[in-house]
């Protein structure tokens, strides 16, 4: 069995575009892999706290030494959410385009979930992602067109925030799919059409290269090895 860690950040609850969008990736995917694990979490519902110096102090504090309540509060919130992202196999996250990056929302949680020693550690050329062997789909909306060769290229804070950031904590395969949301720009509905095709396509490409690798994926069809 395999764990997809299904998030969305979108501060939109009714009618978001990228929980739609997410849910039914999630949907399909366990639907054609029953034997996998779906988790989610919404960060708009049960947001990830901020980091505050009661976090910090309780992740450096001497080993062994007696935590106040606050601290200790504070790295169990972080524990857990970084044993639940490294627990995850793949990713679908839900990110809007908030302000030319990514919702406050989503970054508090990136905040949380970069540690030293769990999912980024000192190495030969200094910092080096320890997660590894993964793959993510990030779906991010946006009303605008950020294209290459348009008035707003290079207004876009978002796409290469996220692929550093993941791609610091050693995540190789990132499938970023930016879908705008707008009447103004184009057709929505053959917009929405290719956005479903790109889905689909990643589910498929996650799906054959982990049978072919024997990694992600691995055992949920009958006849492959265990
Ligand atoms: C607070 C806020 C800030 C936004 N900032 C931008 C922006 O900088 N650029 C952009 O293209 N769209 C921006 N939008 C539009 C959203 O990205 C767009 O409506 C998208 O569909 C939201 O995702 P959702 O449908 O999943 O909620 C913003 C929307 C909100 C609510």
């Amino acid at each position: 069995m395999n764990t997809l860690l299904h998030i969305d950040s979108s501060a939109t609850v009714m009618g978001s575009v990228s929980r739609q969008l997410t849910a039914g990736f999630a949907a399909d995917w366990l639907k054609e892999n029953p034997r996998d694990a779906i988790v989610y979490r919404d960060l708009n519902l049960n947001p990830a706290p901020i980091v505050t110096s009661d976090l910090l102090e309780a992740i450096y504090a001497p080993a062994g030494s007696e935590l106040t309540g606050k601290k200790r509060a504070a790295l169990e919130v972080s524990d857990a959410l970084v044993e639940e992202f490294l627990a995850a196999d793949a990713y679908v996250f839900g990110v809007p385009m908030y302000n030319f990056t990514i919702p406050g929302s989503f970054k508090t949680y990136i905040d949380q979930v970069v540690r030293m020693g769990r999912t980024v550690a000192r190495g030969a050329k200094g910092l080096e992602g320890l997660v590894k062997g993964k793959k993510m789909l990030i779906v991010s909306t946006r009303a605008g067109d950020y294209a290459k060769g348009g008035p707003r290229e290079g207004w876009d804070f978002h796409e290469p925030y996220l692929r550093r950031v993941f791609g610091w904590m050693g995540i190789e395969d990132i499938t970023y799919l930016p879908v705008i949301n707008s009447q103004v720009h184009g057709d929505q509905n053959q917009r929405m059409v290719e956005v479903k095709t790109a889905l689909r396509a990643t589910a498929d490409r996650w799906r054959s290269e982990a049978v072919s690798s024997g990694g992600f994926g691995l055992g949920r069809e009958p006849g492959l090895a265990a």
